[in-house]
């Protein structure tokens, strides 16, 4: 197992003492959360249930024997575990590396608190570095390609693709990876961009931030509140 794999390991196992018993949880998708599922099935804990924030974690969930729920079935989560792809000191996060953005805060929306389990490489002063994750409607994207470079001279953003095909998300649309920006107020940038006609979830969680961060260092997991 790779350094980084094993802080994984780490915070998710340690987000297991910050599940109550009996409580509904959502869980993200992505390889943090893939050992946060495997840590819950080998746990033996008892929950109400899951809803999960893409097909692949639901698959995962299922064939691990814990018992999966659809959004609309689970009036509110106690709490919603997943990774992210960069966190700052005020719990916001980019997200959606692994394209399972928009359910990933559809679920975070849905739940009382966000736990983010992330190893120390994705703690960052300003978020940006990362490039962006967008979920567009197909129709749209050219049109929002072209908006996010008006943004700055080093700003670029392409069509994922895969295989040489454009990434079709759980949700049967694209995605945009937006490089070179610098994302100085999360808050307002999530609001702007997500009122674009064609932008179905920004990868920016500033409005559905961290409540709590477990993150894996070399010296142990550090619980940091937001
Ligand atoms: C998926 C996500 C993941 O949380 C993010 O990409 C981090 O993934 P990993 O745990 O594999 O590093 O947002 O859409």
């Amino acid at each position: 197992m790779s350094a980084q794999d094993a802080l994984k390991l780490q915070v998710a196992q340690a987000a297991l003492s910050l599940i109550p018993p009996r409580s509904w949880v959502g869980v993200g998708t992505g390889s943090t959360v893939n050992f946060f599922i495997d840590a819950l099935a080998a746990s033996g804990l008892s929950l109400a249930g899951t809803v999960s924030s893409s097909e692949a974690s639901s698959l995962r969930l299922t064939q691990l024997g814990i018992p999966v729920f659809a959004s609309h079935e689970v009036a509110q989560l106690d709490v919603y575990v997943d990774g992210a792809d960069e966190i700052e000191s005020h719990g916001y996060m980019i997200k959606g590396g692994g394209a399972a953005l928009t359910r990933e805060k559809i679920v975070a929306a849905q739940s009382k608190q966000f736990i983010c389990i992330a190893d120390e490489s994705k703690w960052v002063q300003t978020l940006g570095n990362f490039p962006l994750p967008v979920e567009v409607i197909p129709m749209a994207a050219a049109r929002l390609i072209k908006c996010f470079e008006l943004l700055g001279p080093n700003v670029h953003a392409s069509l994922r693709l895969k295989d040489g095909k454009p990434w079709v998300t759980d949700n049967a649309q694209h995605i945009l990876d937006v490089r070179g920006l610098e994302i100085l107020d999360p808050l307002a940038f999530e609001s702007q961009v997500s009122q674009w006609p064609g932008v179905v979830t920004v990868g920016v969680f500033a409005h559905q931030k961290a409540s709590i961060c477990l993150l894996g260092t070399s010296q142990g997991v550090k619980t940091l509140y937001f």
